[in-house]
């Protein structure tokens, strides 16, 4: 089916230069760009869009580095967008990513690796109402 997902450009790639590259890696694999901004979250923002993860031992150095400086935000459409954006991002330790992933292209560290990506249609659902008016997506479906 047709699916949306949310996906950012973290702030280690805004500050990489390579907003363009990451996008052309969901372009090549078919996912098409239906809404896109540049935000630099506060910490209430990123709180209330990590709140699953408050207490884990990493939810200071997450939220830190996630306000860090500014990301792009967008949704992302297409035939099964979920898993087939989760598929491109490769595993959340770049260590552990596939080849040719962007988390293996283009990050080192799970603290600060490149891009997130919705786990599932009920998680795009909310991630992107958090960072999107209605008007702001323009599906092409
Ligand atoms: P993301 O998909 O944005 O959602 C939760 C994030 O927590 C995840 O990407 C990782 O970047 C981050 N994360 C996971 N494990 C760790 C860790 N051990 N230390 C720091 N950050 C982590």
């Amino acid at each position: 089916a047709i699916e949306q997902t949310f996906s950012i450009v973290k702030p280690d790639a805004v500050g990489k230069n390579v907003i363009g590259e990451i996008y052309s890696r969901f372009e090549k694999a078919g996912l098409k760009i239906v809404g896109a901004k540049m935000i630099h979250m506060s910490e209430a923002l990123a709180g209330e869009f990590y709140a699953e993860h408050k207490e884990r031992p990493f939810y200071g150095e997450l939220v830190g580095f996630m306000t860090s400086g500014p990301v792009m935000v967008q949704v992302l459409e297409g035939e099964n967008a979920v898993a087939l954006n989760r598929e491109i991002m490769g595993a959340t330790n770049p260590k552990e990513a596939a080849p040719g992933t962007i988390r293996a292209d283009f990050a080192t560290e799970v603290s600060a690796n490149a891009v997130h990506g919705s786990d599932a249609p009920a998680s795009a659902a909310r991630e992107i109402a958090i960072f999107f008016k209605p008007e702001e997506i323009f599906s092409r479906a």
